[in-house]
């Protein structure tokens, strides 16, 4: 009797409060963790945040946010409702010992956006502008000029054509260059000549001068990045790689470099991470290495993102990022 009266005494909407406890375990860089813990309980003090290794009681985390994730998912989180990638890649997930029932979702945010059309924009400058070659003419004490080429005539393609890709493009636009994409099935972007699929990469290849790899690390794109794309490269291209170090067969990009088929590369990814000091990659006078900055997930706009999703879920909608591990992006 007394439980009815309890019941009935509940308010209107209390079938919609989350009876079990939810907490959000965040698991990847500790010090924007720690930024995470206060955006999270400035903005959602209804979720608990736990920050790795506090975990507390693993039967109360709903969602983890990670880079890396933890160990054995699938037994020891058993109420894990949303597996948040903190990056836009999830290549570093073991997707086959996720279990089925748990979505994966993919980070885009505007501060991964915005740094990484930053650093492309730059990366094609630099490599526009010949500055590859004027670093090395200055460990020379070389002062000898390269003729400037217009924007209007260096062809920047892009291969992947998602949020990143299509933004970096977009952002392209305004220094003049001429803009190709290529991704697997077929993209429609203003101002951009589209190719699509196995049959049109090398169409692509053929008519880009600076080539942007901004691909998810899949089983069909790793090693993309070898000896035969090179070649269907106009000779002297250039490359960037921003996608990841296993898309890059690297042996293939000295040889290419070497040879002079391709000018110049930009690199921010490599294999493994941190890249070993005895890679020749760190030697070599035609390549720019950067550490995997390119882009960074910015704990003020990443947390509404990963807010939205997760009230989202709660109304049984949609997730956006949604993984669909078929492709594995
Ligand atoms: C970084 O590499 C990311 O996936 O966001």
């Amino acid at each position: 009797m007394l439980g009815g009266v309890v019941r009935d005494a509940r308010p209107r909407y209390a079938h919609l409060v989350q009876e079990r406890p939810m907490a959000l375990l965040y698991k990847a860089d500790p010090v924007r963790g720690k930024e995470w813990a206060r955006i999270m309980a400035e903005r959602a003090p209804d979720i608990p945040f736990r920050l790795w290794p506090e975990v507390g009681d693993p039967a109360e985390i709903r969602y983890i946010a990670a880079w890396v994730p933890p160990p054995d998912l699938g037994h020891a989180y058993p109420n894990l409702e949303v597996l948040f990638s903190v990056g836009a890649g999830v290549d570093q997930f073991d997707l086959a010992s996720l279990p089925e029932r748990v979505p994966l979702v993919r980070m885009i945010e505007p501060g991964i956006v915005g740094s990484m059309v930053e650093y492309v924009a730059m990366a094609v400058l630099m490599l526009h502008r010949d500055l590859v070659a004027y670093v090395a003419q200055q460990r020379e004490r070389v002062w000898r000029e390269i003729r400037v080429r217009p924007p209007g005539g260096r062809r920047v393609g892009v291969l992947g054509l998602g949020e990143l890709g299509t933004a970096v493009l977009d952002r392209l636009g305004a220094f003049g260059f001429r803009r190709a994409g290529w991704s697997r099935s077929r993209r429609d972007l203003p101002g951009v000549d589209c190719f699509a699929g196995a049959a049109e990469l090398p169409a692509f290849l053929a008519q880009t001068d600076i080539l942007v790899c901004l691909l998810p690390l899949t089983a069909a794109t790793r090693g993309i990045l070898d000896r035969r794309l090179f070649a269907a490269l106009p000779q002297g291209a250039s490359l960037v790689n921003v996608g990841r170090g296993p898309h890059l067969v690297e042996a293939d990009l000295i040889e290419a470099l070497d040879s002079g088929r391709l000018s110049a590369a930009v690199l921010d990814v490599a294999t493994p991470e941190p890249l070993p000091g005895d890679s020749a990659l760190w030697r070599h006078p035609r390549i720019l290495l950067t550490p995997h900055i390119a882009s960074m997930t910015q704990p003020e706009t990443a947390v509404d993102v990963l807010l939205a999703n997760i009230r989202r879920h709660q109304a049984g909608q949609n997730l956006v990022g949604l993984v669909d591990r078929s492709s594995g992006y």
